[in-house]
């Protein structure tokens, strides 16, 4: 079953806009942008800020005013919001990331971010979510929360981010942002 777009709008231009975007477009870069994401993948996400699981003391506060319909109906309003293409800022770290996000690397044993996350980074429903045109410094961030297992746990990413360097990290996010 869906959300219900309409109840789902209230709720983002009421309470998430003002990190967000009304339309799921955010500008400051510590937000994710969460307009086109997956609705199971933004649903899960809310559940898992509420429970506790991933840890973050905003997004913990937001979570919790959520019922489980409210989860669902604001997933599904930002799902279907249409996502702004980005520029990459650093694009002297093109290359670089672009190598590790569809290739990997076999000597360090990083697998291609494009098997999970798709060519044009769009992700697969439910569970894999899309990172194209999202916030560079988002992503780092998220990589370095995987690796360190405390605030995010993923067994999948977990892996991935603990065979990355710093350097991977901020070579691979700047080409996402610009996917
Ligand atoms: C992350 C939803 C309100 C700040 C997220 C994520 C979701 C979400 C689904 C995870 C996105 C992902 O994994 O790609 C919402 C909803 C809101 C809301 C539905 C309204 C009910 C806010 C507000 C703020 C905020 C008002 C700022 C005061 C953040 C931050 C993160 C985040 C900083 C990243 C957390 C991290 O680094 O792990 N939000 N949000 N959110 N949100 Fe919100
Ligand atoms: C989540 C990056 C490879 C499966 C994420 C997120 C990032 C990311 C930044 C969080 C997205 C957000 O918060 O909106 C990468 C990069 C990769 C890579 C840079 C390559 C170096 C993979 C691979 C798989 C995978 C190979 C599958 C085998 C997942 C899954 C999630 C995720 C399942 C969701 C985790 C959750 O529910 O919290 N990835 N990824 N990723 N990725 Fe990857």
């Amino acid at each position: 079953t869906h959300g219900d777009v309409a109840k789902g709008k209230v709720i983002a231009e009421q309470v998430c806009a003002a990190c967000h975007g009304a339309d799921g477009n955010s500008v400051a870069s510590a937000n994710p942008s969460l307009a086109g994401q997956h609705a199971k993948y933004l649903e899960s996400q809310l559940k898992a800020f509420k429970s506790g699981e991933r840890k973050n003391p905003i997004m913990l506060g937001m979570a919790s005013s959520l019922s489980d319909a409210d989860m669902k109906n604001v997933a599904e309003y930002f799902s279907e919001q249409k996502l702004k293409p980005r520029q990459a800022n650093d694009k002297a770290l093109l290359p670089a990331g672009q190598k590790l996000y569809k290739a990997g690397n076999p000597v360090t044993r990083v697998p291609a971010c494009m098997a999970c996350h798709g060519a044009a980074g769009k992700g697969y429903p439910a569970q894999y979510p899309a990172l194209g045109s999202q916030h560079a410094a988002y992503i780092v961030k998220q990589l370095n929360d995987f690796k360190a297992g405390t605030d995010r746990k993923n067994p999948i990413m977990a892996d991935v981010a603990m065979r990355m360097s710093d350097a991977d990290m901020k070579a691979v996010a700047e080409y996402i942002s610009g996917l």
